[in-house]
């Protein structure tokens, strides 16, 4: 279980993990959503369980992959205060971020506490790349 706002006392902070500039699929091969699908990286520049940073088109977005090879995407800074959300903590429900640890969930993006909500944004594999749509 991850610790949450209210249950751990404050994480440390650490410099976020840079990950590679975003390219635009061009055949417009879509991960889903109604947005526009850029590659931003690799699958395995995200290790199993933990987030990394990327650009997708002039979005900055904080990719996962959980334990069980799921995918997921939200908005790189954290809606409470700005927190690197790819340096947060997850399981196969919630993302906490590492600064003031409040919770947000997989499903809806909605936080467990009294932060506003992130966005999600559709993320897939196509040949071991990672394609976020924003
Ligand atoms: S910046 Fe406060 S919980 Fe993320």
């Amino acid at each position: 279980m991850i610790a949450t706002h209210s249950d751990a006392p404050e994480a440390p902070t650490s410099a976020p993990k840079a990950g590679t500039p975003a390219t635009e699929v061009a055949d417009g091969a879509a991960a889903g959503g109604a947005g526009v699908p850029h590659v931003v990286g690799r699958v395995d520049d995200v290790p199993p369980g933990e987030g990394r940073a990327f650009v997708a088109g002039d979005v900055q977005v904080a990719v996962f992959r959980l334990r069980d090879g799921s995918l997921h995407a939200t908005q790189a800074a954290c809606p409470h205060s700005g927190g690197p959300l790819a340096d947060g903590q997850t399981d196969a429900s919630v993302l906490v971020c590492p600064l003031h640890l409040y919770a947000f969930r997989w499903t809806d993006g909605a936080c467990t506490g009294a932060a506003p909500p992130v966005q999600l944004f559709p993320v897939a594999e196509q040949d071991g790349a990672l394609v976020v749509t924003v």
